[in-house]
């Protein structure tokens, strides 16, 4: 948390460490918006449509009030199209089911069109600070490598979200989540992992071991 203090990687769609411990949370419809369009695409890719989905609809009430055509025309590059009308869908629901509010829970956002377990915790984590654990690519390979989990992915998730669960702190969990994040996107990296850098390096069993660019394994196909 000390290292994301002064390490978050800014982005728009985030409020920063010090506004959050002085009681700031993000917009959930942005953070909703930044986690659908960061589904397969890059955070560098996604900046610059994330600013014009916003500037377009600031609100999940303009979105859903949107022409399909215009939201699909502005969509166009990111890929994925069924991204783009399940984000439309699910606008329409809670504009016009929830007043335009998302639920502030894991398992009311895990009621919404297109939203899957990990959007659901991180939306959950991220914009109301609850204590979900947010599972992806990056923060499997974390865990992996703090706890060097030598059992190979997929069988390894479940453990790898025990491991992560454990870890998720009371205390703005909202930050956690995105610091391990940030993590595995600048430091834990698949490939060449900075581990002199690393802020966890003394805790890191991998690292230990000599083992954690190996680290997590894939079971063959
Ligand atoms: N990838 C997906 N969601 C993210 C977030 N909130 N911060 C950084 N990278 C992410």
């Amino acid at each position: 948390m000390g290292w994301y203090d002064t390490h978050a990687r800014d982005l728009p769609w985030r409020v920063g460490p010090t506004a959050r411990k002085n009681g700031a949370l993000p917009d959930p419809y942005g953070v909703w918006l930044s986690e659908v369009m960061l589904q397969q695409t890059t955070v560098a890719a996604v900046r610059d449509y994330f600013l014009r989905f916003t500037t377009l609809w600031p609100t999940v009430g303009d979105l859903a009030a949107a022409e399909d055509a215009a939201v699909m025309g502005e969509w166009a590059g990111l890929g994925y199209y069924a991204r783009a009308r399940n984000l439309l869908k699910c606008a329409r629901v809670v504009a016009g089911e929830f007043g335009g509010r998302f639920p502030d829970t894991e398992d009311g956002l895990r009621d919404l069109p297109g939203i899957g377990p990990y959007t659901a915790a991180a939306i959950a984590s991220i914009a109301f600070d609850r204590p979900a654990v947010v599972m992806d690519g990056n923060v499997e390979r974390v865990m992996a490598r703090l706890f060097a989990v030598q059992t190979p992915l997929p069988a390894a998730k479940p453990e790898l979200k025990t491991l992560a669960a454990r870890l998720t702190p009371a205390d703005r969990p909202g930050c956690h989540a995105q610091a391990v994040m940030d993590l595995g996107a600048t430091i834990c990296t698949p490939r060449n992992p900075a581990c002199g850098i690393c802020p966890v390096m003394t805790a890191c069993a991998a690292r230990k071991a000599g083992i954690a660019a190996d680290l997590p394994t894939k079971a063959p196909k």
